[in-house]
């Protein structure tokens, strides 16, 4: 039979049953040997702790718990508009006193008390979502993530009964020759019912060979005691992977990679040397999309159907419509390429570029918060900044908008279908107007009217016969 849950006064049913998640990240991870803090470390652009805690509000937690340990003010920055909030552990006495400070803080309730590792930045939500319900399911004291890893290494042995019950979790240092060949480890996550974590943390002791309160002894206290423990093993082993050293930081990092690459070649993505491309877990990619080698998919990054990058081309938090083409050697940072455009190679579009379709930006052009209308070219070695230009036009080369006054920054306003010649300068704030063409060479102050054509050279001069002459003294 369930027992009951009794929802506090006030909140809604929903809520008292909702998960409270407790991350510990107040070890010294002296493993590391770093000055940074190790949940701080990045694994595909993002910290250990900030991979955890993105997976972890995918569980809609009603409360999150932070465990830091004394010098947490790094942790705690880190931290800033998560709603999170934050334990301090000092000393650091284990995990199981760790899990005890962070439940102090935990904001009461009935709903079952997730406990996570900071360090364990390649979980996915939907084990976290079955061990939630699998513990719903069968009301159960506690049930907790386990994981065959090539190399079961430093990792928890997980130790059963004749029936296949978890018994125990006993740490590497403390294993008999037998146990330490156990394949089946500890993942360090944990989903328990409330009253019986607290019953069993408050009887761990001090483990005998380290001093430390190990949480992972609430295994053995609860099952000892006739209390309900299952252990559900992750269908995947990389994703339980832990971080303690730079050997594990670097596997992550390979691990995160390859799980990248798969979920692409999976969804339908060409990729022509899957070793050198990086694919981070946010990226969303249509089928049909090519991916050279040495190509860099990072934060929020969309492509669409058909589009394909070239080689050695970093893309950050950038949408690209169907059909477009960046690369090789390009950089974008939060922008966005319309439909069939093409970008590069050597193009750098810095944050707010929104370029249109059918859009050319060729070698060694910088664009930064500027907008391009649909056919708008600028093919070589050019620099638009906040500059708006419309459909049709073209930038020649060398063209330079000289948006910054050393104060302040202002805009520059290119009319559809205008012509700027080679190596003008726009001094913004200032607009060439719809059809305008600039004669190359211009440094263009005044606003040029539709239609116009503006021209600021020093007419030439031509002397008939003076290099002919000059040779002739010489000689
Ligand atoms: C722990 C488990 C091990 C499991 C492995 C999975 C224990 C005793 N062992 O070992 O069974 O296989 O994780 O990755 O739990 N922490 C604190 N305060 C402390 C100590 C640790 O907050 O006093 C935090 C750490 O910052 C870390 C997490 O708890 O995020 C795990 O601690 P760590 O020292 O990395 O444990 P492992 O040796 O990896
Ligand atoms: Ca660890």
């Amino acid at each position: 039979m369930k027992r009951s849950k009794p929802a506090r006064r006030g909140a809604s049913r929903a809520d008292a049953s909702r998960p409270r998640v407790v991350v510990l990240a107040a070890g010294v991870g002296s493993r590391m040997r770093s000055s940074l803090p190790k949940v701080l470390h990045r694994v595909a652009g993002r910290t250990l702790l900030d991979a955890v805690l993105d997976t972890a509000a995918g569980l809609s937690p009603s409360a999150t718990v932070v465990v830091v340990g004394k010098d947490g003010g790094r942790i705690e920055a880190s931290l800033e508009g998560r709603g999170a909030r934050l334990a301090v552990q000092d000393p650091p006495l284990g995990t199981g006193d760790a899990c005890a400070r962070g439940l102090e803080v935990l904001s009461p309730g009935s709903g079952p008390v997730m406990v996570l590792a900071g360090d364990t930045p390649l979980l996915r939500v939907e084990t976290l979502a079955r061990l939630v319900a699998r513990r719903d399911e069968k009301d159960l004291d506690l049930v907790f993530l386990t994981f065959r890893p090539p190399d079961p290494g430093d990792f928890g042995r997980i130790v059963r009964d004749g029936r296949g019950r978890p018994r125990a979790i006993v740490e590497a240092k403390n294993t008999t020759a037998r146990q330490k060949k156990i394949a089946e480890v500890n993942a360090g996550v944990y989903c328990f019912e409330p009253e019986a974590l607290a019953r069993a943390l408050a009887k761990i002791g001090r483990n005998p060979v380290s001093g430390e309160y190990y949480l992972t002894d609430t295994v053995a206290i609860l099952a000892a005691g006739g209390g309900r423990v299952e252990a559900i093993e992750a269908e995947d082993w990389r994703e339980a992977w832990g971080v303690n050293t730079r050997r594990d930081l670097a596997e992550a990092e390979e691990l995160e990679r390859r799980r990248g690459v798969e979920r692409a070649l999976d969804a339908g993505v060409t990729i022509l040397d899957p070793a050198s491309v990086r694919i981070g877990p946010r990226v969303a990619l249509a089928p049909d999309v090519v991916l050279h080698p040495f190509v860099s998919l990072e934060g929020r990054t969309e492509l669409s159907e058909g589009c394909e990058v070239l080689p050695f081309t970093r893309l950050v938090d950038t949408r690209v419509e169907a059909g477009a083409a960046i690369g090789p050697h390009c950089e974008a940072a939060e922008a966005r390429i319309g439909a069939r455009s093409r970008v590069g190679p050597f193009s750098r579009l810095r944050p707010g570029t929104v370029i249109g379709e059918d859009v050319r930006i060729g070698n060694f052009v910088e664009v930064k918060n500027s907008v391009l209308g649909k056919g708008a070219k600028a093919q070589h070695l050019a620099y638009l900044g906040d500059a708006d230009v419309g459909a049709g036009a073209n930038v020649g080369a060398g063209v330079i908008t000289c948006n910054y006054d050393g104060e302040k920054k202002h805009r520059t306003s290119i009319g559809e279908g205008a012509f700027i010649g080679t190596d003008t300068q726009l001094v913004a704030p200032v607009s060439v107007g719809k059809g305008a063409y600039v004669g190359a060479g211009t440094t263009v102050t005044e606003d040029v009217p539709d239609g116009a054509l503006a021209l600021s050279r020093s007419p030439q001069v031509n002397k008939e016969g003076w290099a002919t002459r000059r040779k002739a003294k010489k000689s």
